[in-house]
């Protein structure tokens, strides 16, 4: 972690920052590899993170978009630091620790950083269509049109880089908040999965149990959510969530005030009904391959199965996606779900009515091992 380590002396020289505000013209020399910023250059970046240049607010910290000097558009997300828990801290050392030093064509590229106060700066890479949430699964009035092409598209590459991140990396990398709103789309709306603050690095193959469950409702694992049991398969589950969600248009509990189910238990019924077609988003209208749809749903409900063991691994799942592997005889089992998720979900409506945003579901982190009833506190 040499990129760390020489981010944080120079973030914390008060001599080397000096020297970068008596040289303004370097400030902006950059071969786009990873860099330290000054407070001072993301500022003015930002006009002094002005209200207006939010583009985002997450779990974590707020996104301002901004323009360096050499015309570079970036999104600068600010952590502040609470001391007592060193929340803000522990997700900032995360995110340097897993995106600075990795690349791929699916992942959101982290420019570099700055530390000021109590306050931690990261910069990336500006995405203009914003996250897959905002885009395409709001409401009908306001999302746009979503081909089957482009959903095929951001779900091969939502997997691929899971794949890697999973079985190319060493030591392998955890996401833990895979979500539709953790999926930026670049100009060409590639996906570029982002928001690493909960990653964790995995040193062997095993599982292991977190005393801290941090994640998503509705994307969280079952296993997971009850004993705090986090490996690759807690991903896959997630990703299995995000693949629902894209084919359905409709996020993950969406319209619950309804009542209408949880988008796994909606799928598992239409399965059983020998009816997986009619998940498909309404407003594709006819236009997609049947037989890729119904593959696809499939893939989704593989990777949500209540056994861990059993859900495929990211690769299996790319190769599934892209008609590498034969689905014919694939048995598939009961899904899993933490069963109140609905009361979960209504109990924080009520708690944070304010807040609600099109983030797409807030990520929370505890500091105990949850069962699904104290998850509702
Ligand atoms: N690089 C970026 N380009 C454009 N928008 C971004 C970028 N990074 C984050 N955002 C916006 O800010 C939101 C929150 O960012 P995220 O990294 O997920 O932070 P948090 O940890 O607070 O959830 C995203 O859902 C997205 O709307
Ligand atoms: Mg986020």
């Amino acid at each position: 972690m040499k990129i760390i380590h020489s981010c944080f002396s120079t973030c914390f020289s008060v001599k080397e920052e000096t020297k970068q505000e008596e040289e303004p013209n370097k400030e902006d020399e950059s071969d786009g590899n990873f860099r330290v910023f000054t407070y001072r250059e993301l500022a003015s970046a930002t006009r002094g993170f002005h209200p207006s240049h939010k583009i985002g607010e997450g779990g974590f910290g707020s996104v301002y978009k901004g323009g360096l000097r050499d015309g570079t558009l970036v999104a600068v997300k600010v952590l502040s630091i609470e001391m007592e828990s060193m929340r803000g801290e522990r997700e900032f050392v995360a995110e340097l620790a897993t995106l600075a030093n990795i690349k791929h064509q699916n992942l959101v590229i982290l420019r570099g950083c700055c530390v000021e106060g109590a306050k931690r700066y990261l910069v990336y890479d500006y995405m203009e269509n914003n996250n897959l949430h905002h885009t395409f699964l709001g409401s009908e009035e306001s999302r746009m049109r979503f081909n089957w092409e482009a959903r095929k598209e951001v779900s091969i590459g939502v997997a691929s880089v899971l794949a890697f991140l999973h079985e190319e990396l060493k030591p392998h990398i955890l996401h833990r908040d895979i979500k539709s709103s953790n999926i930026l789309l670049d100009r060409d709306f590639t996906p570029k999965v982002s928001d690493f603050g909960l990653a964790k690095l995995l040193r062997d193959d095993k599982s292991y149990i977190s005393t801290r469950v941090a994640g998503t409702l509705g994307y969280l694992a079952p296993e997971y959510a009850s004993s705090g049991q986090v490996s690759r398969k807690s991903d896959v589950y997630s990703f299995g969530v995000l693949l629902l969600e894209i084919i359905s248009g409709r996020p993950v509990v969406g319209a619950y005030e309804d009542r209408e189910r949880f988008i796994v238990e909606k799928a598992w019924a239409a399965y059983g009904e020998n009816d997986l077609l009619k998940m498909v988003d309404p407003v594709l209208d006819m236009n997609y391959p049947g037989e890729e749809a119904k593959r696809f749903l499939m893939v989704g409900l593989l990777c949500v199965q209540e056994t861990a063991k059993i859900r495929p691994r990211m690769p299996e799942v790319v190769d599934m996606l892209k008609n590498k592997k034969d689905m014919e005889c694939v048995q598939i089992s009961k899904p899993g779900f933490v069963e109140d998720l609905r009361n979960i979900r209504i109990r924080q409506e009520v708690m944070h009515s304010s807040e609600e945003s099109s983030s797409g579901g807030a990520t929370f982190a505890s500091t105990s091992s949850l069962t699904t009833s104290t998850l509702a506190r």
